[in-house]
């Protein structure tokens, strides 16, 4: 990636890059090849980016940050394979997921190999504070997960998507940001800031992921698109659209848990990407990141806290 945020802490993420690669150390052949497979898939790497430039701001000590950020990218790794597995998504980062080439329980195992990972090396950090944050995080993101699967299907109701974002996407952020000044210790006031700030430019992040499903083309988001949607889940573009046109009946029949019609949901789509719902939820996640550098702001200034102000405009125009 070629904006700035990015040039900053490349040096670093390389390292990361060769840490998440030492992990594979696993016995059995196919897993060995899987879990290789992830670790170079790519991917944007913007939890890393964030965790090393939040650390770097505050002084941390290097190596402890390099293995932070690597277990952040890793646990984010872990959840995506479960993900994938429970949303039957076949494409992840443009290459056939894990579940797509092997079975459940070599994918549920694939995963749970992969948190095991993340978290040896959350713990390497040698912070009792940060292992507590890594738990937190991946309770919060499956309770999450859970709640989607069981209650969240056909609700459009903003509280409810704000808790799901919140919990999928923003606690993963809040991790990053937090961790990175608890191992450079900055005292509580400082850590509290910097969760916030993770939790916004989270939220935000999150909200547009949700634009680019219905906005974004499947080549360059390397997932399909409208896949929220097609499985019942009304993210916040749908939920303006909602708002807006009450008496949609597609929409209706969306909600009424009709979601397998096809036309229907091509319909729908068409009519969500042509309104101003788009631009509404691009309001809306201007408002996450602006908060969020308000936080930011708080902070002395220093190149790395430009590089995420940049960050806060990269969240919002990325296309991918
Ligand atoms: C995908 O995250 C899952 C979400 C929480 C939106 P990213 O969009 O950061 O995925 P990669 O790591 O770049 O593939
Ligand atoms: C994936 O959520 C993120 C986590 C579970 C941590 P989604 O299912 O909404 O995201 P994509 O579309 O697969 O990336
Ligand atoms: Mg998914
Ligand atoms: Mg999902």
């Amino acid at each position: 990636m070629s904006t700035r945020f990015f040039n900053l802490v490349e040096d670093g993420m390389q390292e990361v890059e060769q840490l998440m690669r030492l992990q594979v150390d696993a016995h059995h052949p196919d897993l060995h090849t899987v879990v290789e497979h992830l670790v170079s898939s790519g991917g944007k790497r913007v939890r890393p980016a964030v965790t090393l430039l939040t650390g770097r701001m505050f002084g941390a000590d290097p190596q402890r940050l390099i293995t932070l950020a690597a277990s952040i990218e890793m646990l984010h790794t872990a959840t995506l394979v479960h993900d994938d597995l429970i949303d039957g998504s076949l494409l992840r980062r443009g290459i056939p997921t894990v579940n797509a080439q092997w079975s459940p329980a070599a994918s549920v195992l694939a995963g749970d190999y992969i948190f095991a990972r993340a978290a040896k090396m959350a713990a390497q950090t040698d912070s009792v504070e940060v292992m507590q944050s890594f738990a937190e995080a991946l309770a919060t993101i499956v309770d999450g997960e859970i709640t989607q699967m069981f209650t969240s299907r056909g609700i459009s109701s903003r509280d409810n998507y704000y808790q799901r974002i919140y919990a999928k996407t923003a606690s993963m952020f809040v991790l990053a940001t937090k961790s990175a000044a608890l191992i450079s210790s900055c005292n509580e006031g400082i850590v509290e800031t910097m969760r916030k700030f993770g939790y916004e430019i989270g939220m935000a992040f999150q909200i547009v992921d949700d634009i680019l499903d219905f906005t974004g083309e499947q080549e360059a988001v390397g997932k399909p698109v409208a896949s929220d949607l097609r499985q019942g889940l009304v993210t916040l573009p749908a939920i303006y659209y909602q708002e807006a046109n009450p008496d949609d009946e597609d929409m209706k029949a969306v909600l009424n848990g009709e979601f397998a019609d096809e036309a229907r949901m091509e319909r729908l789509v068409k009519a969500i990407r042509g309104s101003g719902a788009i631009q509404d939820a691009f309001v809306e996640a201007r408002g996450y990141v602006e908060r969020s550098l308000e936080f930011l702001g708080q902070m002395s200034e220093s190149v790395e806290r430009e590089a995420l102000f940049e960050l806060g405009n990269y969240i919002i125009d990325r296309q991918v």
